[in-house]
């Protein structure tokens, strides 16, 4: 199989091409990643040696690249993690989340249609579902409702996708995850962000009341996932992926905290995010009755070995937080 994994320098697709390619050798992965402030390929140090993976700078919006790869590797697969992927930055400035996130899964589909590929694997989000109340899950059939300029471009590249596989037969599937949390996550998220500020004695800025919802699932448990729905997912179907932990943040906040020792009087609560949603919960049981998926990890031992992950690995987030993410923190909190 040579598999195109667009995106694979990011904190998901990171994961998941060190899990294939040290589990698998039938895949040939050709990873291509515009390298963007999310983009590292310290985190791919393992595969740099290995036969079947090459690395291409390149950004996905470019037909004439995409056209290149396709015929130079002979791609008959595509995995697309390749996004910008956070909200907060999308509330901040928008276009470029549009221009990535469904131009360029467009310009994929449409050179994955021209090369025949045998598969095309949309790596969506639960997010663009909407928001739930106080009760019910998002099942696959839940109306496509996004409040963000981030989900509604994640949702456009869906119906990007099911188009072609409707108009034209392309073999698309998409998988719609809850929240990752794991090595390599890039420190603007919650986990990493209140890990890395708390070894840091700096203050942890939570949103509004601190009592949004959000459905967690270890990284490891949804690239076996992707994986699965790659292999076995049916052509034009959507799956859901979640390992039905629901925490508010404010809980995981204080679950950091007493993990490294800290006072909780390092909690501020600051200005909300404008459109907040309110609850994520996923509804998976059809990956796990169509195609056998369940997740493996427990919250309390993946956060564990996540916070560990952060301990260990201080030179990787410290070189991240001391270049231009110092300018983004500045702007969407004020101070640094
Ligand atoms: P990330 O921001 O860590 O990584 C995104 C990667 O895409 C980076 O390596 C970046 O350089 C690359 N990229 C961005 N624009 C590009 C472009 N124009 N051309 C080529 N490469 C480009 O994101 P992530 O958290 O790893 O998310 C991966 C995918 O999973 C995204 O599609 C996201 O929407 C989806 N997702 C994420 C989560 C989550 O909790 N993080 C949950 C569900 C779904
Ligand atoms: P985030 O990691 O940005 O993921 P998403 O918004 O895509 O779910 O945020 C997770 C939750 O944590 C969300 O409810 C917003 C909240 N949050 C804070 O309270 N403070 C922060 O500094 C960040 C980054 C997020």
């Amino acid at each position: 199989m040579n598999v195109l994994v667009a995106g694979g320098a990011g904190f998901i697709g990171s994961n998941f091409i060190n899990y294939i390619l040290s589990t698998r050798d039938d895949y040939l992965i050709v990873n291509l990643d515009k390298l963007t402030y999310a983009g590292n390929l310290e985190n791919l140090k393992l595969c740099e040696k290995n036969k079947n993976y090459h690395f291409v700078k390149g950004d996905i919006t470019n037909n004439e690249l995409a056209d290149y790869l396709f015929k130079k590797y002979e791609i008959n697969f595509v995995i697309n993690f390749a996004a910008e992927s956070h909200v907060d930055r999308s509330i901040l400035g928008s276009e470029v989340f549009y221009r990535t996130n469904v131009i360029g899964t467009n310009v994929l589909l449409e050179a994955a249609r021209r090369y025949n590929v045998k598969k095309f694997l949309q790596v969506s989000t639960d997010e663009v579902y909407g928001s739930l109340g106080s009760t019910g899950l998002f099942t696959e059939q839940t109306p496509l409702s996004p409040n963000s300029p981030y989900s509604s471009s994640k949702a456009a590249a869906d119906m990007a996708a099911l188009a072609v596989h409707h108009t034209y037969g392309l073999p698309v599937v998409i998988t719609r995850c809850s929240n990752n949390y794991g090595p390599f996550q890039f420190p603007e998220k919650l986990i990493p962000l209140m890990i890395i500020n708390s070894l840091n004695n700096k203050k942890l800025p939570v949103y509004g009341d601190g009592l949004y919802v959000r459905d967690w699932i270890y990284v490891i448990d949804h690239n076996k996932a992707v994986e699965l729905v790659f292999e076995k997912g049916r052509a034009g179907e959507v799956y859901n992926i979640g390992a039905s932990r629901e925490m508010k943040n404010i809980d995981i906040v204080k679950l950091i905290l007493n993990k490294l020792g800290k006072s909780e009087e390092l909690i501020e609560y600051v200005k909300d995010r404008p459109g907040h949603d309110r609850r994520y919960a996923i509804d998976s049981s059809k990956i796990q009755n169509e195609l056998g998926w369940k997740p493996k990890f427990e919250f309390e031992q993946a956060i564990d070995s996540t916070i560990d992950w952060y301990l260990q690995n201080k030179n990787w987030w410290e070189r991240i937080i001391s270049g231009e993410y110092k300018k983004y923190y500045e702007v969407q909190y004020g101070i640094y």
